[in-house]
C-alpha cells in the first residue's frame, strides 16, 4: 500500500491518495508453490530410497561386479536425496505448520565449531572438497558468549548456509566468523564475512527469495538451488531475529544475523522441538582450524532481511540417519529382546530356524531393499502390504521377532496400527519399529542401509 498527498493549486494538502494492490492471488500462488514443493519432494523420496537401499544391498554382496558404478549410483542418489530433503525442509519452514521451534540452550561457539567441521567435510558433486587452499576459514566465535534459547538444529543450519555460501563464493582470501553480544538488548549477533565475489546492490533483496540467485544464467558456475538464504531468513524470522547483508561487488560480503537471548514467551506453549531427523548429508569432519581475530566491526549499508523471530544450534547433520536414530530418542525401539523365552507367543526358533521380521509396507521397492538387506542375516523377511495382511499373519503365526511398520501404512496409519497392536502385544513380546521416508518424529528414517542397525534392535 502506498500513499501520496493530494494538493490544490496553492499547494495546500487537501487529501491523501492511497494506492493499493490486491495480492490475494499472488499469495495463493505462493501457497500453491509451497505445497507443490512438499508434495513433489515426498513423491521423489520413495524411489530414491529404493535406489540407495538396493545399491547398498548390492555393495554388501561381495560378488557384485562393477562395484565402482554401483557406488556412483548410490552417491548420485544420496546427493539427490539431499536436495529433496532440503526442499522439504524449506517448504516445511515456509509453511510454518505443526513444527514449532525447539527451545534448546544454544552455545553459538559450539555451533560455529560444528559448522566449520561440516564445511571441512563437505564435497561438491564431483566428490571434491569444497574447501579451497586459497581461502582461509577464521573462526573467532569463541566463549564467553551467552547461551541463548533457540532451536539448536536450525541454528546450525542457519550458520552452515551462510558459511558454506561464503566459501562457495570466495576464491581467494578469507571467510571470518565472529560474534558480539549486547547484554542490554539481550541479543547476540553473528557475522560471516568473506572476501569473495560480492553481490551488486540491485540484487541484495532478491537473493533472499526462494530459488533466486544473483546469476540466473545457465552458465553460472556455482552449484545450488537458491534455497539457502530463503531458509536462513525464515529461521531467523521464526526466532524473532534479524538477518542482513552488506556487500560490494568484487570485494566481498558480510552477512549478519541477530538472535535474542530468549525466544518470545508467546511461542512457548507451542515449543515442542524438532526431534525428527533433519539431516543435511555432508561428508563428515576431520580437524578444525581456529584463529583469533577481532569481532567484525560492521556499520551502515545493511540490506536488512529482518522480520519476526529466531532459531538454531547443533545436532550434527549425519550421513546415516538410521545410525543416528538408533542412538537417539524416539521409535518404538524397545527392540526384539532376547527375553522372548518367557513370552506368551514365543516363536519356535530351532537351530536351523530363522527369526522372522514382519515388514508392513505397500512399496515393493522398499520391501525388496529390506529383503536384500536381510538376505545374509539370521532374519527371514515376511512381507505384508497392508495392516490387514499383517493382522492376518499375526492371527495365524506366532509373533515375529520384530515388526517394521511403515508410518504411511495402507489400511491404517502407522501410529494407529501401533496402538492397535499394543493392545494385544507388549513391547517385550512384539517389538515394533516405525519407519518413515520423511524423518517423522519417533521413527527411523529411510534409507535403512545396514542390517547391523537392525541387529542393534534385536540383540
Ligand atoms: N557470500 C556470498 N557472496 C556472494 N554471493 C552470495 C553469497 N551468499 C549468497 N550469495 C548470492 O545469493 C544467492 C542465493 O544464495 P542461496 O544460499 O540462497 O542459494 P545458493 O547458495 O545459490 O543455493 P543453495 O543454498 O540452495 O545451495 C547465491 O546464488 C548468490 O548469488
Ligand atoms: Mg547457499
Amino acid at each position: 500500500m502506498g500513499t501520496a498527498q493530494r494538493m490544490d493549486r496553492e499547494k495546500n494538502v487537501v487529501g491523501t491518495i492511497y494506492i493499493g494492490q490486491d495480492v490475494t492471488e499472488l499469495k495463493d500462488i505462493d501457497e500453491w508453490k509451497i505445497s507443490m514443493m512438499a508434495m513433489m519432494s515426498h513423491e521423489l523420496k520413495s524411489p530414491l530410497h529404493g535406489i540407495i537401499g538396493l545399491s547398498q544391498a548390492m555393495l554388501l554382496d561381495k560378488s557384485t561386479a562393477q562395484k565402482g558404478s554401483v557406488v556412483m549410483i548410490s552417491n548420485c542418489a544420496t546427493r539427490l536425496l539431499d536436495v529433496v530433503r532440503n526442499l522439504m525442509d524449506t517448504s516445511e519452514l515456509l509453511h510454518r505448520r505443526n513444527r514449532p521451534l525447539a527451545r534448546d540452550p544454544v552455545h553459538l561457539a559450539g555451533v560455529a565449531e560444528e559448522v566449520v567441521l561440516l564445511c571441512q567435510q563437505a564435497v561438491d558433486k564431483r566428490g571434491v572438497s569444497t574447501m579451497k587452499p586459497s581461502v582461509k576459514i577464521i573462526n573467532t566465535l569463541v566463549e564467553p558468549l551467552p547461551v541463548i534459547e533457540a532451536d539448536a538444529y536450525r541454528c546450525t543450519q542457519l550458520l552452515y548456509s551462510l558459511v558454506s555460501n561464503a566459501i562457495k563464493f570466495t576464491h581467494k582470501g578469507s571467510v571470518t566468523i565472529s560474534a558480539s553480544a549486547d547484554d542490554v538488548e539481550e541479543k547476540v549477533t553473528v557475522y560471516v564475512k568473506d572476501t569473495g565475489i560480492g553481490i551488486s546492490s540491485d540484487n541484495l533483496d532478491r537473493i533472499f527469495e526462494p530459488f533466486d540467485q544473483e546469476d540466473r544464467s545457465e552458465k553460472r558456475g556455482y552449484e545450488g538451488l537458491g534455497m539457502g538464504l530463503a531458509l536462513c531468513r525464515e529461521i531467523v524470522h521464526q526466532h524473532r531475529g534479524t538477518l542482513a547483508v552488506k556487500s560490494q561487488k568484487g570485494k566481498g560480503s558480510t552477512f549478519q544475523f541477530t538472535l535474542p537471548y530468549k525466544m518470545p514467551v508467546e511461542d512457548k506453549a507451542e515449543g515442542k522441538g524438532y526431534e525428527d531427523d533433519k539431516s543435511v548429508s555432508l561428508r563428515v569432519p576431520a580437524t578444525q582450524t581456529r584463529q583469533s581475530t577481532n569481532i567484525s566491526d560492521l556499520s551502515g549499508g545493511w540490506s536488512n532481511n529482518s522480520a519476526p523471530s529466531a532459531p538454531v544450534m547443533g545436532r550434527a547433520p549425519t550421513l546415516d540417519p538410521l545410525a543416528a536414530r538408533s542412538t537417539s530418542s524416539g521409535a518404538e525401539r524397545d527392540g526384539p529382546s532376547k527375553n522372548l523365552a518367557g513370552a506368551q507367543y514365543l516363536p519356535d526358533v530351532g537351530e536351523d530356524s530363522q527369526l522372522v521380521v514382519l515388514s508392513v509396507d505397500d512399496d515393493m521397492i522398499n520391501q525388496q531393499v529390506m529383503t536384500s538387506l536381510l538376505q545374509s542375516s539370521q532374519y527371514k523377511l515376511q512381507v505384508a502390504s497392508s495392516f490387514g495382511e499383517a493382522l492376518n499373519y499375526l492371527l495365524e503365526n506366532p509373533p515375529p521377532a520384530l515388526i517394521l511398520l511403515e508410518v504411511m501404512t495402507p489400511g491404517l496409519s502407522g501410529p494407529d496400527a501401533l496402538r492397535t497392536l499394543r493392545k494385544k502385544y507388549s513391547a517385550e513380546v512384539l517389538p515394533i519399529i516405525m519407519i518413515s521416508a520423511n524423518g517423522d518424529k519417533d521413527t527411523i528414517t529411510r534409507p535403512s542401509s545396514r542390517v547391523g542397525n537392525l541387529s542393534t534392535f534385536s540383540a
